[in-house]
């Protein structure tokens, strides 16, 4: 049976800072309900919701206290059913963000575990036996360990921030192997958790949703080396779901989709972090120099894809067994698409995004260029991930449409700048980076070649690194996508070209032995 995200482009929405309905200055479902036309119009057809379940928001929601219960600042269990159900009058789908291998310090769960007395929750989370006994060199996938935060004897592993306790799935090598706190994958505790997991995917899949992003979900297993007794847990917990429910969709943060796709997850994204090269693209490791030029959508055609293409392979080859390498535009986590990349310089990253293989992930306001905001301050456990998530910008009116809230009881502050993008703006623009979006989705639409499991294979035109080019293909046609951000034309061998079906700048000219193409352009078209 062929699943709905083989045709899904998904929309990434922060819920606190996309709409706010109710005047409070923080987005909410109602609000989101309320842009579900914008979204359609656009042409996306699946939404990925960040987390918006009970929490202290320490960490923007990635730490819950209660996994089967909605923010109040969002709205009820009521209000999500409602958006759910507004998602699929419209035929489009919704996934929600699973975060399983670690809870809220304030969760009561935690509360329990951090008891002297033996309870169901002991061995729920990840303890040593005694307070001090924290090795974290020797420990793979702990990012710390808190000692004595209760009358429990032991110290207790963070799998990301201090308000993050690491629930216990076991380790696959015990490293300390005269002490007995290390558990197995097999023992109790890390059964009892995986089955709560299932149990969780279940209550939200029951109510309507289809599915689930799911966070740092390599991170299971501690002394891991090949993540593959983490990838044995996905296996139960995904042939579980997508038994039960067939259609239900898992997408893993993960950034190895040699490994995730394994597991049993229908996709894996291409991350910041990981052996992916996603950084050579837009971005660089230098993300926050605005200034920086080394990655390959750059005007100064200093970048290298060489590294990425062949992981982008490699990905690719074990796609093809099963499973999707997504490539985002970004996410909450880091500076968006616009830091380092000026407008036009969007335009053909989203030439790329846009008819890659693989479900497409654009993040809200990546569609109208939003800027990251440099030096706000943090909030709820954001640091320099801040930047990233500030308010859409619909429109001109109070608060760029956002809220209508008094401007210092926003959530996050809107882009100071008075010429910042808007919605209404750039929806009467035709070539405005929201139009380019928006004829690509068309343009992928239209030919099902460029679609999520259509055929692909990098080309090489010339021996220099640029342009970057490409064929996707299926029964039905074949097109040919050539991408030029270096702003010098590019000499490249001869090819016999049809029919060009879409542009950014001047594409190509032919020569008697050789193709030009044009400085900042992309084209598509079909092979002949
Ligand atoms: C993931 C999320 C990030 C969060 C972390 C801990 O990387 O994307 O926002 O802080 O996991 O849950
Ligand atoms: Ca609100």
């Amino acid at each position: 049976m062929k699943k709905w995200i083989e045709n899904a482009v998904f929309y990434q929405i922060y819920p606190q800072s996309f709409k706010d309905s109710n005047g409070d200055g923080i987005g909410d479902f109602q609000g989101i309900i309320s842009k579900l036309d914008y979204i359609k119009q656009t042409g996306f057809n699946a939404i990925w919701v960040n987390p918006c379940f009970e929490s202290p928001f320490f960490d923007a929601g990635y730490d819950i206290t209660d996994f089967y219960k909605t923010a109040p600042r969002y709205g009820s269990n009521e209000d999500i059913r409602k958006l759910f159900e507004e998602v699929h009058k419209r035929n489009m789908h919704i996934i929600l963000d699973l975060v399983p291998a670690h809870t809220s310090h304030l969760h009561p769960w935690f509360k329990q575990s951090m008891r002297q007395e033996k309870n169901e929750y002991t061995d729920r989370y990840v303890w040593t036996d005694r307070e001090g006994r924290n090795n974290v060199d020797g420990i793979q996938g702990v990012t710390g360990w808190l000692n004595a935060v209760s009358d429990r004897n032991g110290a207790v592993a963070v799998n990301f921030k201090a308000c993050q306790p690491a629930l216990n799935f076991g380790f696959a090598e015990i490293t300390d192997i005269e002490n007995d706190w290390q558990q197995k994958p097999s023992d109790e505790g890390p059964q009892k958790n995986i089955e709560e997991i299932k149990k969780i995917m279940s209550f939200w899949l029951d109510m309507g949703c289809d599915g689930f992003r799911v966070d740092m979900a390599g991170s299971l297993v501690k002394n891991d080396s090949e993540q593959e007794e983490t990838i044995k847990i996905w296996q139960n917990i995904n042939g579980y779901i997508h038994k039960k429910y067939p259609q239900a969709v898992t997408i893993s943060e993960w950034g190895e989709p040699t490994r995730a796709l394994r597991g049993g997850f229908d996709a894996d994204f291409l991350l910041s972090f990981g052996p992916s090269y996603y950084m050579d693209l837009f971005r660089n490791e230098k993300v926050l120099d605005f200034d920086s030029d080394t990655h390959f959508f750059s005007k100064s055609g200093n970048g290298d894809l060489t590294n990425f293409k062949r992981a982008y392979e490699v990905f690719y080859e074990q796609a093809k067994k099963g499973g999707m390498v997504c490539v985002p535009s970004g996410n909450h986590d880091i500076p968006r698409l616009s830091t380092q990349l000026d407008e036009d310089e969007i335009k053909l990253a989203f030439v790329f995004l846009l008819t890659l293989p693989g479900a497409p992930f654009i993040y809200y306001g990546d569609e109208i260029g939003m800027k990251y905001i440099k030096d706000i301050p943090s909030k709820e456990g954001g640091y320099h991930r801040t930047g990233a998530r500030t308010p859409m910008q619909w429109d001109k009116s109070l608060n760029a449409g956002f809220s209508a809230a008094p401007w210092d009881e926003l959530y996050l502050p809107i882009d100071p700048d008075e010429n910042r993008p808007c919605v209404e703006e750039q929806l009467k623009d035709e070539t405005s980076i929201y139009n380019t979006v928006k004829r690509l989705l068309e343009l992928r639409k239209m030919h099902s070649c460029l679609g999520n499991t259509a055929d692909f294979e990098f080309v090489e035109l010339s021996d220099d690194r640029y342009p970057l080019a490409y064929i996707r293909n299926d029964s039905k046609e074949k097109l040919l996508i050539v991408i030029n951000p270096s702003n010098k034309s590019v000499e490249c061998r001869k090819t016999e070209i049809g029919e060009v079906i879409f542009t950014i700048g001047e594409d190509y000219k032919n020569e008697s032995d050789k193709m030009i193409v044009a400085p900042c352009s992309a084209f598509v078209a079909k092979l002949i």
